[in-house]
């Protein structure tokens, strides 16, 4: 049997298999609030068969927004839509699992229709003013960006104190499994990094303090029967950011805090966005391997992600126990049904039984009328 249509446990969680929807933001938000676009966009998902789906990255503050769009429980009255999404991902089948975000440095930027550089005051007249950002340093992210604050040594443990707020809404709303963004040049992985971070207290000379103050801080809020994901960008060893060594030192230190799962990503560096200059390649084909070493080495459950397109590949990185889950993103953007469909090229499920019931007839009488139909245009062509 396909692996990953095995279902999948993990503490108190059990999916139905092992495709997963990483977070993907929509930039559609209204002050920090999910809208009707999130719950049909991520519930589609789970009708068309993921195991996880991931609501994208939720801010844990509103100055660590990435845009105006994005969504944040920094605030209680935000936790009411997420639950509305949380059910509907349930009810369809789905683990409803979410990411929590900060951008740091990288906050406030144009949404991408917009162009997706820097806010500026020319933005203001549609709506949308630049803020002022937050980053470890006091250090723009590369030439033409703003310079964000510096905030003391109190008011970095207010922003850890954020995250674990944010967990707890998290918590609340009903979500399954949470993610913390540890990647992508975002704040935590600001903290990492001897680029963008050059304090001289606690959370400088030892620049994994910040991450392993938000693991404990997110842990203490988010239930033993849950599991917690933390995405790191694998690409790293290329943007100025941890090796492949240091990174296996904080997965186990995050492993002590209880983090379950390591989210193998890549892109979005430490520096400009994109990646100054530097072609990182986002397909997991190139970081396979080395999810496989990061695996071995910590004893964390892998999620894949990064251009699985075919079946057979995710399939492939899961018989070589390079992942335990598959990340499948733009491609089910391309196609909601990707994990239903996926299910029938290998050969799993020839029988609709997976699809919602409310189809399911439907699909069977259809599939008898479509061969119907076949024979009779072969009949007809060799007439
Ligand atoms: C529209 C869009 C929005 C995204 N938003 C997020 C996000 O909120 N958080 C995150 O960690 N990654 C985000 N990503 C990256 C995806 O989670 C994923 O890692 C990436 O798209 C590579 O997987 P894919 O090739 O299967 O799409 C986003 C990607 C897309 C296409």
């Amino acid at each position: 049997m396909a692996q990953l249509f095995t279902p999948y446990t993990l503490r108190g969680m059990r999916a139905r298999n092992r495709v997963v929807i990483p977070p993907m933001q929509q930039s559609t938000g209204v002050d920090g609030m999910a809208t009707d676009w999130h719950l049909a966009h991520l519930a589609r998902f789970a009708m068309g068969g993921a195991g996880i789906v991931f609501v994208e990255s939720t801010a844990v503050e509103a100055r660590g927004r990435n845009t105006h769009g994005d969504i944040g429980l920094w605030n209680d009255d935000q936790i009411a839509p997420l639950a509305r999404i949380a059910d509907a991902l349930r009810r369809d089948g789905a683990v409803p699992a979410i990411q929590l975000g900060h951008t740091g440095r990288k906050a406030g930027m144009q949404k991408w229709w917009h162009g997706h550089g820097p806010l500026t005051e020319a933005d203001a007249a549609r709506g949308e003013a630049p803020w002022k950002a937050v980053g470890p340093s006091a250090l723009p992210v590369g030439p033409g960006w703003p310079t964000p604050n510096e905030p003391d040594t109190g008011q970095v443990e207010a922003l850890v104190r954020s995250w674990g707020d944010a967990a707890r809404r998290a918590r609340e709303a009903g979500f399954e499994a949470l993610e913390v963004h540890g990647a992508h040049g975002y704040l935590i992985h600001q903290f990492l990094s001897p680029i963008a971070n050059q304090r001289t207290d606690r959370f400088g000379l030892h620049r994994m303090r910040f991450a392993l103050d938000v693991a404990e801080a997110v842990r203490r809020e988010w239930p033993d029967d849950k599991p917690l994901f933390w995405r790191v960008s694998l690409a790293d060893v290329a943007d100025g950011g941890l090796e492949f060594e240091e990174m296996v030192d904080l997965l186990r230190s995050l492993k002590d805090r209880g983090v379950d799962v390591v989210d193998c990503s890549s892109g979005g560096g430490i520096s400009s966005y994109p990646t100054q200059g530097k072609s990182v390649s986002n397909s997991l084909t190139f970081r396979a391997e080395l999810a496989g070493r990061l695996r071995e080495a910590t004893g964390l459950q892998v999620m894949g992600v990064g251009l699985v397109i075919d079946p057979q590949t995710a399939e492939g990185y899961l018989q070589a126990r390079e992942a335990d889950l598959i990340a499948v993103g733009r491609e089910a953007l391309y196609n909601p049904n990707w994990p239903v469909h996926a299910e029938v090229a290998l050969g799993a499920n020839q029988d609709y039984a997976t699809w919602p019931q409310q189809y399911r007839m439907y699909l069977v009488r259809r599939a008898a009328a479509a061969d119907a139909l076949r024979n009779t245009d072969m009949t007809r062509s060799t007439a």
